[in-house]
């Protein structure tokens, strides 16, 4: 016994060398082949804290620096070309520079900027949001994701005369809405949080919260934490529980909204009290928007006795709005975003039956035209703790992906964006498959006990 012990865990450790030796020596390339980017993050250092003002776009040894993107292609400063499949975390998905989204900015710009009044975009395009959402009632712009889920839970908390918020353990709601872990810098709203796609869990902590708690802000599909879709009956759940105790069902669809015509909340036919936005639907500019009952919303009518303040000087500025509106109305119609959602949901089956045949453990989850990898015996069903694998595991892949001409995240997140070809889809996922071919011992090891 003792003998087998040692043996797996010498083992254990020269698959970890194996890989810190691979991932050192894909550290040396990259950076070699990157001197230029290396320069500008070393010099920016001084600045900028560790070169970077979005932690997302960090990734070890350094990024890449890019210079310009086009349909889905994106260029970095050392001249390196890449397919772009990190579609900016969702928010490109019409892909850069679409001529249909620069021609509206073009022409919101030759009107002026920022007027200090209403404006006429913003009506067309509040009416367009309210009849392709169904829950969606009224609705409110802001400036991005974090600023919809803050609003709708200050609102849930001011229209329920309640505290406490519920949450899904793992999940990323915006730069203080952040529950993988414990961020020093989240809001001070009571927080509970309950396990993804677990009844039980959501049962236990909404009754026992019972009258304390004011809303339960859930994404249909976990986005950042691996595209883990909810199963539709732990949404029905969570709405026929929290309608029992009288909290807000917020859904947050920042990156899900995109999934069909009206989000996921109406694909599967369930009505949330409040629903945030942001992403792509600011066609690629900032955006931030949340919307749902009437009831709930009318409290923002300022001219109403006791009305809720909701100031922002840039709520309602005309370049986002025409942008996101030519983008919604022009590009990504009902029909648009119905047929994307089969297109991307053909081509990750493509995906991952490509991958299974490789017979490693990996898994592919995700709808639509979003969707992650996983180093894991079963399918994820709920954020798991990415730090079991090591992240030289994540850095190897990344940077073979890379040096091959392909961008993902480094966390293993793809988003297709419409201006992917097939022939280009066809070419990430034959790399895709090379990349996992040639580490595929290591990724065993890695996983396996
Ligand atoms: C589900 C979800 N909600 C909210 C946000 C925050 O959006 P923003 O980055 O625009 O503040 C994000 C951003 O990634 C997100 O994925």
């Amino acid at each position: 016994m003792a003998d087998s012990g040692n043996s797996i865990a010498q083992g254990q450790h020269l698959a970890g060398t194996e890989l810190m030796t691979r991932s050192a020596e894909a550290r040396a390339q990259y950076a070699k082949a990157n001197p230029k980017s290396f320069a500008l993050f070393e010099k920016t250092k001084a600045s900028l804290p560790g070169a970077n003002t979005r932690s997302v776009l960090h990734y070890s040894p350094f990024p890449v620096t890019i210079a310009r993107a086009k349909g889905a292609q994106v260029e970095d400063i050392d001249g390196h070309h890449y397919q772009d499949f990190l579609g900016e975390y969702t928010a490109g998905l019409y892909g850069h520079s679409h001529p249909v989204i620069v021609d509206a900015i073009t022409k919101a710009l030759a009107n002026g900027l920022t007027f200090g009044g209403p404006n006429a975009v913003e009506s067309k395009f509040a009416q367009l949001m309210c009849s392709r959402f169904a829950a969606v009632e009224r609705l409110r712009f802001c400036n991005s994701g974090t600023e919809s889920n803050v609003l709708a839970l200050s609102a849930a908390r001011a229209f329920t005369e309640r505290t406490d918020i519920l949450v899904v353990n793992g999940s990323y709601h915006g730069s203080v809405l952040a529950f993988a872990g414990n961020s020093p810098l989240n809001l001070p709203f009571p927080t509970h949080r309950m396990t993804f796609n677990n009844l039980e869990s959501a049962k236990q902590q909404i009754l026992n919260l019972d009258s304390k708690l004011a809303g339960v802000l859930v994404e249909p599909m976990i986005g950042a934490g691996g595209c883990i879709p909810a199963d539709p009956e732990f949404l029905t759940s969570l709405r026929h529980l929290t309608e029992q105790t009288g909290a807000l069902l917020i859904f947050d669809e920042v990156m899900t909204s995109r999934l069909g015509a009206s989000g996921l909340h109406g694909l599967y036919g369930i009505t949330p009290d409040l629903v945030t936005f942001g992403k792509y639907l600011g066609g690629g500019l900032s955006f931030g928007a949340f919307g749902g009952r009437a009831d709930i919303l009318d409290r923002f009518d300022p001219a109403r006795a006791g009305a809720w303040p909701h100031a922002g000087t840039f709520n309602n500025n005309t370049l986002s709005l025409s942008a996101g509106f030519a983008g919604l109305n022009n590009i990504f119609g009902p029909k648009e975003s119905d047929a994307f959602l089969v297109h991307g949901d053909t081509f990750r089956t493509r995906l991952a039956d490509s991958i299974h045949s490789l017979g490693l453990p990996i898994h592919i989850t995700g709808k639509g035209s979003m969707m992650a990898f996983h180093f894991c015996d079963e399918a994820p069903r709920a954020p798991y703790d990415l730090h079991r694998i090591p992240a030289e595991l994540y850095e190897l892949i990344h940077l073979s992906m890379m040096a091959r001409g392909q961008f993902h995240a480094r966390r293993g997140m793809i988003n297709l964006s419409l201006a992917a070809s097939d022939e280009m889809l066809e070419t990430f996922k034959n790399i895709f498959v090379e990349v996992m071919r040639e580490y595929g011992e290591l990724i065993e090891q890695a996983v396996l006990p």
